[in-house]
Parts: C-alpha cells; sequence; structure tokens
C-alpha cells in the first residue's frame, strides 16, 4: 500500500485500511473534509479511490476521468493527491454541487463573511404569507420552511458570481435533508409520509454547514492551493470532442441497470430551488440527458426494441442481449405494471457502448479503468451487465478485463420477489 493513504491522517479519524467491500459505498466520506459537505448516497468511498490511484502508481503528470463523476468524489480525491482529473456529470444539479466543492481554493473568511450577510438578512425578514410546491409543504414543519424560505430569499437577493456565493448556495442545498421532517429511502429518495424526529432548526444547521465548511476549506488548502480539476456538466456517452487532454486512467460507477430513478433523487432540492415543480418535470429538467438506468425512461422515450436491437451499438452483444431482452418482453406480459424493463435493458447496453466509445478516442494506449458495477435481474431475467459491459469494452478497442466480485447483492424489485442471485464487484479494464 503506497503512502498517500496518509492523506487523512492527523485530521480525520481514519482506518488504517479500507475495506474493499465498502467501496461502492459513500458512508465513510460524511467524515472526509470536502467529501461530506453534501451526502449523495450513490457516491463511492473516497479512500478506496484513492488506494486504486496510489495501486496505480498514478503520478501529477496524468490524468483522471471519471466519466459519471455524481458528487464528485474521484475529482475530490485527485486534487487532494495533486493529480489532474476531468469529471462529467449529466444531472444539472448534481453537476453544480460537484462544481461548488471544487471551490476549495476560496478563503474561509469570504465564505463566512457572505453567510453571515444572508443569514442576518434571514432572521431579520417578516413573516409572509407564501404558498410552496406541495412536496414542501409536505416535508417541512412551517416554522422550518418559512426559516429555509428566508434563508432562499436572502441568498437570491445577495447572490453574486462570486465562489462564496456558490458555497453558501452549497451549503443551504446541503441542510434541506437534516432540516426536513420527511424520511430518506436509500439512495436518497424523499417519503413525506415516513416522518422522522431528529431534524435539525434550519438557522443553526446554515451555521453548522457553514463551520464545516469553514473547517475544510483550512484543512485543504493547507495541502494544496489550486484546484486541478475539470468538470464537464454534460453526456458521457458524447463528450470526447470536448476532451483534448489524454487519459491515463478512468475510475467510475455508472448507474446500474436496476431501475433506480437518478433523476428523481434530488427532487426535494430542485423542487426547493424552483427547478421542478413535480414529479412530471423531472423528466424534462433532467431524466432525459441521463443514461437509460429505469424504466420510467425507457417508457418516457417510447423507445421500440426492435430500433435498440438494431444499433450498432450493440452489435457486439446483440445476439445475447437479443435473448435476454426479448425473454423479458414475454415474461412483462403476465405482470400487472408491464414495466418497459425490456427497452430500458437493451437501451442501457446502447448507453454504455457510446460511452465505452467515448473512453476509448479519450485514453491513451496502456490506460487502465476501473467500473464498480453489479448486475441485475428486473421480473427475475437474470442480465449479466458485467461481462456485457467487458464485452462492449473490447469491442471498443481496450485490451484485456477482470472481474474481482466485491460482494452478493439483491435487488427488491417492487413487483415482484426474485431469487436470482446478484453481485456487485469491480471491472478492470485495460487499454
Ligand atoms: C453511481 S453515480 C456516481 C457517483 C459518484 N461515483 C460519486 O462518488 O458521487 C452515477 C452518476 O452518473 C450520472 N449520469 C447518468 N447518466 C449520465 C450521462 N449520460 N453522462 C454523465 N453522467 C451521467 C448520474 O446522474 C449519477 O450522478
Amino acid at each position: 500500500m503506497q503512502t498517500q493513504l496518509s492523506l487523512f491522517e492527523n485530521d480525520m479519524k481514519t482506518r488504517s485500511d479500507v475495506k474493499v467491500s465498502r467501496s461502492g459505498t459513500f458512508l465513510d466520506n460524511m467524515a472526509l473534509p470536502i467529501h461530506r459537505w453534501f451526502r449523495y448516497s450513490a457516491g463511492f468511498a473516497a479512500q478506496w479511490v484513492e488506494q486504486v490511484l496510489a495501486g496505480w502508481g498514478i503520478t501529477k503528470e496524468q490524468i483522471v476521468l471519471d466519466p459519471f463523476a455524481g458528487s464528485g468524489t474521484v475529482s475530490v480525491v485527485c486534487d487532494t493527491m495533486g493529480i489532474p482529473s476531468i469529471g462529467v456529470e449529466a444531472h444539472s444539479l448534481v453537476s453544480r454541487i460537484l462544481k461548488a466543492k471544487l471551490l476549495w481554493p476560496t478563503p474561509p473568511q469570504h465564505v463566512v463573511e457572505f453567510a453571515s450577510k444572508v443569514l442576518k438578512r434571514a432572521q431579520n425578514e417578516r413573516p409572509h404569507t407564501t404558498t410552496f410546491p406541495p412536496l414542501l409543504e409536505r416535508s417541512y414543519e412551517p416554522k422550518a420552511l418559512a426559516s429555509l424560505n428566508a434563508l432562499k430569499s436572502s441568498w437570491l437577493s445577495l447572490r453574486d458570481e462570486s465562489p462564496e456565493s456558490e458555497l453558501v448556495w452549497l451549503a443551504l442545498t446541503a441542510i434541506l435533508r437534516s432540516t426536513s421532517t420527511a424520511g430518506t429511502a436509500q439512495w436518497q429518495y424523499i417519503l413525506p409520509n415516513k416522518t422522522k424526529k431528529h431534524i435539525i432548526e434550519p438557522f443553526f444547521a446554515f451555521q453548522q454547514q457553514i463551520r464545516i465548511i469553514k473547517a475544510d476549506l483550512r484543512w485543504m488548502q493547507a495541502r494544496a492551493d489550486r484546484s486541478c480539476a475539470d468538470i464537464i456538466a454534460g453526456d458521457a456517452r458524447a463528450f470526447a470532442g470536448i476532451v483534448s487532454r489524454k487519459v491515463d486512467a478512468v475510475i467510475t460507477s455508472p448507474p446500474y441497470a436496476n431501475n433506480y430513478d437518478y433523476a428523481d433523487a434530488l427532487r426535494l432540492e430542485m423542487t426547493f430551488w424552483g427547478d421542478v415543480n413535480g414529479w412530471g418535470d423531472i423528466h424534462h429538467a433532467v431524466r432525459r440527458h441521463l443514461i437509460v438506468s429505469s424504466s420510467q425512461h425507457s417508457s418516457r422515450e417510447r423507445l421500440l426494441l426492435e430500433d435498440l436491437l438494431a444499433l450498432e451499438a450493440v452489435a457486439p452483444i446483440r445476439s445475447e442481449l437479443a435473448q435476454v431482452v426479448h425473454e423479458l418482453a414475454a415474461v412483462r406480459e403476465n405482470h400487472g405494471g408491464k414495466k418497459h424493463y425490456h427497452t430500458m435493458i437493451a437501451a442501457y447496453c446502447r448507453d454504455i457502448s457510446l460511452t465505452l466509445q467515448q473512453l476509448q478516442r479519450v485514453c491513451k494506449p496502456g490506460s487502465r479503468m476501473c467500473w464498480v458495477i453489479g448486475d441485475s435481474a428486473p421480473y427475475g431475467v437474470y442480465c449479466p451487465i458485467e461481462r456485457w459491459i467487458a464485452e462492449l469494452a473490447i469491442a471498443a478497442g481496450f485490451k484485456n478485463y477482470s472481474f474481482d466480485k466485491l460482494r452478493d447483492r439483491n435487488i427488491k424489485w417492487k413487483n415482484r420477489k426474485h431469487r436470482v442471485p446478484l453481485k456487485e464487484g469491480l471491472l478492470w479494464i485495460e487499454g
């Protein structure tokens, strides 16, 4: 194990080794500076990323890419190690959060002063009656909602183009869960009907969050003076034209083909900021820009199976894919919900294939990739996703692959219990 592992020593509670089986979870990041500014449950473990980069011997002269950057675990780790990185993220709110994290060179005092102005103005705002979108009404006590709204109006009046303005925006976005009475399901779905008891008063939560940001800015600035991360708020299936630099290594975790709707994950935050007014807006605002990994997505796009199967992108796995998705189409007929899993799986393979083609274009020969990935079994029909990704990678021009299983897992598909064993693991690909 290389010395970079000691990056967080003396500052944070650290473990001497990061369990590889926890590499796919974001939980440990909530103890780490900057990573903890926003809890994005879909993220993976920062210390595991650090281990992989150290193990590969990536240097400060090389470039690391994450085409599904999410909340920026790879970008932030690379900054702590002084390694240039590129992150691509298609969810508008997620990429804004990620960009805000990379503003860590901002002087802490500037953030504190900006936040104090926002807080003071919010505390002095005279109460007035406002109507809020139903999700917000159901997710907060009236007093808490009024305070959050006062913070929002205050930020909107004071905002400018400065990094401190954006960091204060992030602080306010980050407290929306801890101040809400609504429960949060796995991976951040908001559940207004499931109320939780421990909620934090918004003005207090805001000050607490600013204190965390201030401490982390100091921590990071003692180690580095500038961020070397680039972020593309765009599509992993079509970014190669923008990346002129050649990539040495890729660490990523794409959405799994398991019907989890990333577009909906931050509905509370998007509703608060007025980006959407309800579930119906989510597709236009976010989902249509993401790779297809949920049946809502494939049904909204009215995708047709035979069109998808005819695409060049899926040609390398076409015969097996066709067999599986035709079985899914048949099984679907016996299910009341009639979910569009057949087109979801075919479109998912198309999108992963397009992404791999982009990666092939930007990666140097001899580059290395690691994908954290899981297989899936919608309606109990097994889809060997990690093998398909590997075969699509080879077809795109990468050289070798191997797969390390991390853990067994089973996904509870809503409409049917199935007992198909599933797994999650690391797909290593060499270019
Ligand atoms: C498993 S999460 C990655 C989390 C990340 N490793 C982290 O630590 O936060 C997958 C991410 O891929 C993003 N995504 C989905 N479709 C995309 C696309 N076409 N281009 C870029 N990003 C996309 C999702 O919005 C989501 O944030």
